[in-house]
């Protein structure tokens, strides 16, 4: 059996990365999506927050489940014995970064390849970032979440003079 693991911040999870987990979940047996510990980002939701987001988020999709893990990606992946990472490439300047993370866990763990998916051209532009920006400052976003955790995501981080 192919077990691939799709590690990220997911903070929170958006159209971009529900794309690549559904495309994962079509070339591999089961995938599991890793909310991990990205030491570099301060996260606005908190890791049960965005397990719990994210589960709703794959509910649809069979083989996919959803864990976390506050340690390195390397070990989770070893202990569930993974043969794959997966990551999502949107374009050249997410390169150098996923190029390091890749050289850096081949060298932690030889077994285990990352694999690059294309980003959707409509999810280009697309970051988590992005869309607490907008709901911020009291935008909406339909479209570039998951329909069904789009209401909890702007509820959440809607400004306060908006929260209903
Ligand atoms: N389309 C559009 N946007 C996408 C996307 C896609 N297909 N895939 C990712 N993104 C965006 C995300 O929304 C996110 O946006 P943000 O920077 O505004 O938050 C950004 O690209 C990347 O974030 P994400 O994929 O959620 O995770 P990350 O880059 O923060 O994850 C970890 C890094 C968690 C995988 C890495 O830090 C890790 O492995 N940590 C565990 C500890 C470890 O082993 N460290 C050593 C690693 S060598």
């Amino acid at each position: 059996m192919k077990i691939a693991v799709c590690p990220g911040s997911f903070d929170p999870i958006t159209m971009g990365h529900l794309d690549i987990i559904t495309r994962a979940s079509m070339l591999f047996d089961r995938v599991i999506v890793l909310i991990s510990i990205n030491a570099a980002k301060k996260t606005a939701f908190s890791l049960e927050e965005r397990v719990e987001l994210t589960r709703k988020a794959v509910a649809h999709l069979p083989n996919v489940e959803v864990d976390s893990f506050g340690g390195l990606l390397v070990d989770y992946v070893r202990r569930r014995q993974a043969a794959v990472i997966v990551r999502g490439l949107r374009a050249m300047s997410d390169f150098e970064y996923e190029f390091q993370m890749a050289l850096a866990n081949k060298r932690m763990n030889p077994d285990a390849e990352t694999v690059f998916l294309t980003t959707a051209a409509e999810n280009m532009y697309l970051s988590s970032s992005l869309i607490k920006q907008i709901v911020s400052f009291g935008g909406h976003v339909e479209g570039l979440v998951p329909e069904c955790i789009r209401e909890e995501i702007e509820q959440r981080l809607s400004p306060r003079e908006k929260r209903s």
